[in-house]
């Protein structure tokens, strides 16, 4: 019998009685239950890194003005499916004020969470080219997406960026655009799981090439603003968020209000869909639709279906939140900063005791310090080393439910790390450490 920080035998007991074939090939629920049950068996705190969720108070500003409306009467009054005016007027200011990019407020679409937003995308802009096949994925991403995907029986395809960085991208990207079955791309900026964010010349080879093979860009800015290394805050000021609409006018921005507002509760997100896109006709779509603008049927096809717009109150808090952030009020960045300040810290800690960050670099720069990265240590793959940190009190997923080639990869979640757990988690490191370096 071994010695380890989490006792060795209950451990074991738990993962027969959980069915699981390994730790590591374990999906984030499944590994959720698993430790869960071992915490309530040993009453011992694990490092939890394998969720993606909030881990600081909601903004108070949106709760107050849910409960406002709320008592306003709201709740019996169906909203419009367009999402309310007010609102729609906060999410195209916010585009001018942090993306310097202008939109009308017409395509400004409050979505049940962006992923309603990216849902709606995939089922709307995949259908507009009957000869086209649907979604390339630049990967690692957020397996959900590819899972709206096979729900929807649509196709994808997809490949690992990490040895496709910088100008490299180009010449990948343009080998799947050139068979001419792509309707649109997907990638997340800043990236879950690897927290690699595009650089300007990468993002302007995304949008060049959307351009000439007529692909519409699905970016998904769950994370925005949270590339710590530059301020994003400042309303009207530049740095602006890199995107790739600075590049092309074929975009649709997904930006979720889970993380950056930590709203993950009440399920609201912003879709912004470009001016040109809107008004597109597209005459593949009257197979589905009434109408072959894709705005109308993105709007009066697709979310009339899908939810018949997005809950009264949240539409409330978001309005709210976005008219202080635009007015300079509430500086959404300072209050999440937290997640690099720990990352910054865990890194540290992993790279101390012989570990390896997996997507480290930015073409030339190290990445940023923020809600995610990614480790490996050496000598073990992914699904080996999931396995044997559960004995040491620390729990994470594989990247290759990501769509990663890194098949060493794990990724880490920094979000429900409490500060007073670090020297718990450098005791239990150090031992890992002991135990394995040969
Ligand atoms: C990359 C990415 N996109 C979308 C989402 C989902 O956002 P929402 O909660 O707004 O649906 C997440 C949440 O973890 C995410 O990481």
């Amino acid at each position: 019998m071994r010695k380890t920080p989490v006792d060795f035998n209950t451990v074991n007991q738990k993962i027969k009685e959980s069915n699981l074939e390994s730790v590591g090939k374990a999906s984030i629920r499944e590994i959720k239950k698993l430790i869960d049950d071992i915490e309530k068996a040993t009453e011992q705190k694990y490092i939890r890194m394998e969720m993606g969720v909030p881990g600081l108070p909601a903004v108070q500003i949106g709760i107050d003005a849910e409960k406002k409306a709320l008592d306003k009467g709201v709740a019996s009054i169906y909203p419009d499916i367009f999402g309310s005016y007010d609102l729609k007027n906060e999410i195209s200011r916010f585009a001018k004020l942090f993306l310097d990019i202008d939109v009308n407020s017409d395509s400004c679409i409050p979505t049940v969470g962006s992923m309603q937003g990216s849902f709606a995308a995939f089922l709307t802009l995949n259908r507009m080219h009957p000869e086209r096949e649907g979604t390339l994925f630049i990967d690692p991403g957020f397996p959900v997406h590819k899972q709206q995907i096979r729900v929807l029986g649509q196709d994808h395809q997809s490949f690992d960026v990490y040895n496709y960085r910088g100008d490299k991208l180009k010449a990948k990207l343009e080998s799947y655009l050139e068979t001419g079955k792509v309707s649109t791309i997907l990638y997340s900026n800043p990236n879950n799981p690897s927290w690699i964010c595009f650089t300007d010349r990468e993002l302007k080879i995304i949008g060049d090439l959307a351009n000439k093979y007529n692909v519409i860009v699905i970016e998904d800015l769950a994370y925005f603003g949270m590339d710590f290394r530059k301020d994003y805050s400042k309303p009207g000021e530049p740095p602006y968020q890199p995107s790739v609409a600075k590049y092309t006018d074929n975009y649709v921005l997904l930006i979720s209000s889970s993380k950056v507002f930590s709203y993950a509760g009440q399920r609201i997100g912003m879709m912004i869909i470009s001016n040109k896109v809107f008004k597109t006709r597209a005459p593949g779509l009257k197979r589905y639709y009434q109408f072959d603008s894709v705005g109308r049927a993105m709007i009066f096809g697709t979310l009339y279906s899908l939810s018949s717009g997005t809950s009264h109150t949240p539409q409330y808090a978001l309005t709210a939140i976005l008219k202080a952030v635009n007015s300079g009020e509430y500086n959404f960045i300072e209050v999440v900063k937290e997640y690099g300040e720990k990352a910054r810290i865990m890194k540290k800690l992993f790279i101390d005791n012989g570990f390896k960050i997996v997507y480290d670099k930015d073409e030339d720069n190290p990445i940023a310090d923020g809600f995610y990265f990614t480790f490996s240590y050496p000598g073990m793959d992914a699904e080996e080393l999931l396995n044997e940190l559960v004995y040491y009190g620390i729990s994470a997923i594989s990247l290759l439910i990501t769509g990663s080639e890194r098949k060493e990869g794990i990724r880490a979640c920094v979000s429900l790390v409490k500060r007073e757990q670090f020297p718990e988690l450098e005791y239990r490191l150090k031992l890992f450490n002991k135990d394995h370096s040969k």
